[in-house]
């Protein structure tokens, strides 16, 4: 089975190509470039020994999927292709739209046309918003809270309608919680453009000395000890979770949509995470307690028992090799990344 990743060589594309190829897959990738970069693809070759055709596109540009789609025989499609920063999308909303539903409606012409109707679809646990009870379940209330979040549900929402009009389709809509960590060889990772806002890349670069200290923000929540907790998953666990839902899709006899969350249904505060990290990397990692951040919620786990239900999945990693993998790409890469963001 050959499969399209668009956007498979940013930070969570990388990795399930890593187990799509490792599960048997064929892949192709497409990416604009514009967060991630032509090393990555390189690196899931090297991880594998196996080989990734790469097309760098615009995903939007209609001429060249249908290229890529008249060339290569697709059987299914992940989309991963969008901008993701919380902060950045409050600022910057119609770039978040115009990017992300437009990314998606491209891809989803261009398989209609050539009559390919399995769908991956990259979502998060921003659909969500302010939860209204723990753990969040996939019926939970969708009230996003950022035009991020939000694009993720509307292009949620017309995978609906596509199947709506078209109950043939396939689709898998996996809503992600925290995804850290990295490949556990360091070839591949996250590499935020430059001053990271998510709490495990600033922990790395203050474990070592690139940025000063940790800011943690609010230490008043009504948690154990005061921080806010999150549901974090290791990016392989979550990569899995793809290769698990295509291989459902591909067995299922009729066509539905699957909206799953892609969690390990435990919680875990910022104070926890830091003091983990400096047990692996035998760091200090120096903090303050500051204001909270607006727009963050004290608490956010996943239930995951769907994802075990349909899928099989479940998350393998804990918070240790999270953490430990985490610390192992910043110390492979944090030169390289240096250089770039100067
Ligand atoms: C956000 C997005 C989520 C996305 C995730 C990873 C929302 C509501 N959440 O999650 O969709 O999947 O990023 O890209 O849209 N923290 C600090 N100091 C820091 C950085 C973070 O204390 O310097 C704290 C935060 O307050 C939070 C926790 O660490 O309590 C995790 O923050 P972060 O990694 O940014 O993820 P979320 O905001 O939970």
């Amino acid at each position: 089975m050959k499969i399209l990743v668009a956007g498979g060589a940013g930070y969570i594309g990388t990795h399930t190509c890593v187990s799509l190829l490792q599960s048997g897959y064929e892949v192709v990738v497409v990416d604009s470039l514009v967060n991630s970069r032509i090393e990555c693809v390189e690196r899931v070759q090297e991880i594998t020994g196996k080989s990734v055709e790469f097309i760098e596109s615009d995903i939007r540009d209609r001429k060249s999927l249908n290229a890529i789609f008249s060339k290569n025989d697709i059987d299914a499609v992940i989309n991963f292709a969008g901008y993701k920063a919380v902060g950045d999308s409050v600022k910057n909303p119609l770039d978040y739209y115009d990017n992300n539903l437009n990314c998606a409606i491209a891809l989803l012409e261009a398989m209609s046309r050539f009559n390919v109707k399995v769908m991956v679809f990259s979502s998060s646990a921003a659909v969500y918003g302010e939860p209204a009870e723990l753990p969040i379940s996939e019926e939970a209330r969708t009230e996003p809270e950022s035009p991020y979040g939000r694009s993720k549900l509307f292009i949620e929402e017309m995978l609906r309608d596509v199947w709506h009009a078209d109950n043939s389709w396939k689709v898998a809509i996996l809503r992600y919680f925290n995804p850290v960590g990295a490949h556990p060889s360091g070839l591949i990772g996250e590499q935020p453009n430059g001053t990271p806002d998510n709490l495990m890349p600033v922990i790395a670069k203050v474990a070592q000395s690139e940025l000063q200290k940790l800011n943690i923000f609010g230490g008043d929540y009504e948690t154990l000890d005061g921080t806010a907790v999150r549901d974090y998953i290791h990016v392989m666990d979550l990569a899995g979770g793809h290769s698990k839902a295509i291989q459902k899709l591909g067995k299922s006899k009729k066509g539905r949509v699957l909206t799953i969350n892609l969690g390990t249904g435990k919680g875990y505060s910022v104070l926890e995470i830091l003091k983990t990290f400096e047990e692996v990397s035998g760091r200090k990692i120096p903090f303050d307690i500051v204001n909270r951040r607006a727009g963050d919620v004290a608490c956010s786990y996943a239930d995951p028992a769907l994802a075990k239900a349909e899928i099989n999945w479940n998350a393998e990693y804990g918070v240790y090799d999270m953490c430990k993998d985490a610390w192992n790409w910043q110390l492979q890469h944090a030169n390289s990344s240096r250089i770039e963001n100067n």
